[in-house]
């Protein structure tokens, strides 16, 4: 039978988000119900609620979450009940055109419930990124749950299901950041900070962190950047440049989303340098670069859609590296706060006020 829990909806553009009561189904074939324990408030979250991703309201929110399997569904062999695990948005197939070329974490078929959890008039409501966690309880494809480590505490895990993944990932699977490379990362929120965390596990010889907030840039600093840049008092390319011996950057990860900020990554970039978007842009935003600098500067514009990461690869590792004190999950977690609580944390995001609040179920 459905169970009733408490979730935190999204009923129309901009309209501040509720508490509403929420029907999960119990798991059909492939499906599982997760008991959520915490859940971070990420920028995408925020985009679903702007309508900045599609007009498919109501949704349920919430997708960076740690939790328990509470039921499984017939089929299911990965999980049982009483497992830890971290959501991803990602559950490759093993079918489409892109996993057949061995290729699983561009997937372009990845799994999600069939079934979906309705409002109590059951009105169809859209999870976030297929996951839906801010709520007591969540209707998840198996796939979509991943076993870790249960010494992790839930606030720092659950982090690792979008933000600190896409941000690792982006310099590490999607940039190839290596020993000795000079990076620059444009925008230290979560993302941002993880892709810093990563370049400098990763040996590299400079980190360069870019933002226009100083107090962003001081936990920038915490995460390993050796130089901060504060885009709102200097030209970041000029910075970039000057403290990369007058040539740019390596690597240069835009973690902001915003056209202005591409093109200042474009052009931070050393010769024959990678650039890498992780930040998602507005579908309104152009962008228009000189085409003798994109074929001139040579090298790589890439896109990093969660970081190229295969989550049954990559959670258990993040988690192993945090247990063992060399990836700070921890200081991603500003403040802990209840279900009720969303909607403020929106407004603590927008004013540059915390890198994670999570909410604690
Ligand atoms: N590609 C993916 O798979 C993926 C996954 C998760 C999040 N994201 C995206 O990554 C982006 C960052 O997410 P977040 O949670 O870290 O957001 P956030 O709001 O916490 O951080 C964004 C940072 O950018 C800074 N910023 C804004 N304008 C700037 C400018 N002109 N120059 C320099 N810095 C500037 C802000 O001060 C802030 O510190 C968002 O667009 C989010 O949607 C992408
Ligand atoms: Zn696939
Ligand atoms: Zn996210």
């Amino acid at each position: 039978m459905a169970q009733r829990v408490r979730g935190v909806v999204s009923r129309a553009k901009g309209e501040p988000v509720e508490i509403e009561e929420v029907l999960v189904p119990d798991p059909g074939p492939g499906e599982v119900v997760v008991e959520v324990d915490a859940c971070g408030v990420c920028h995408t979250d925020l985009h679903y609620r702007e309508g900045a991703i599609n007009d498919e309201f109501p949704f349920l929110l919430g997708h960076e979450a740690a939790g328990h399997v509470e039921q499984v569904g017939p089929g299911v062999e990965n999980v049982a009940p009483g497992d830890y695990v971290v959501l991803a948005w990602r559950a490759p197939c093993g079918k489409c055109r892109s996993c057949l070329r061995g290729r699983p974490w561009y997937c372009f078929d990845s799994a999600n419930a069939t079934q979906p959890m309705t409002l109590a008039d059951g009105t169809r409501l859209s999870a976030a990124l297929g996951i839906g966690a801010f709520i007591e309880k969540t209707l998840v494809a198996a796939g979509q749950a991943v076993k870790v480590d249960p010494a992790a505490r839930p606030e720092a895990a659950g982090l690792i299901g979008c933000g600190v993944m896409a941000g690792f990932g982006s310099a590490v699977n999607t940039g190839g950041v290596s020993r000795g490379d000079t990076v620059a990362v444009f925008g230290c929120g979560g993302v941002g900070d993880a892709a810093i965390a990563a370049a400098t596990l990763a040996g590299a010889r400079r980190v360069i962190a870019v933002d226009l907030d100083d107090r962003k840039l001081e936990w920038a600093k915490r995460f390993g950047a050796t130089d901060v840049v504060n885009a709102s008092r200097a030209d970041p390319v000029e910075a970039i440049k000057a403290l990369t011996g007058g040539f740019g950057a390596d690597l240069v990860i835009e973690a902001v989303g915003r056209p202005e900020t591409y093109r200042q990554a474009f052009e931070a970039r050393d010769l024959a340098g990678t650039l890498v978007q992780v930040g998602v842009p507005d579908p309104s935003m152009t962008i228009e670069l000189p085409m003798i600098e994109l074929f001139g500067r040579g090298g790589a514009l890439k896109s990093s859609w969660y970081g190229d990461c295969l989550p049954t690869r990559d959670f258990p590792m993040l988690i192993d590296l945090y247990l063992k004190g060399r990836l700070d999950l921890d200081g991603f977690v500003s403040e802990v706060i209840g279900l009720g609580d969303v909607e403020e944390a929106f407004g603590r995001m927008q004013r540059g006020e915390v890198l994670r609040s999570v909410v604690v179920i």
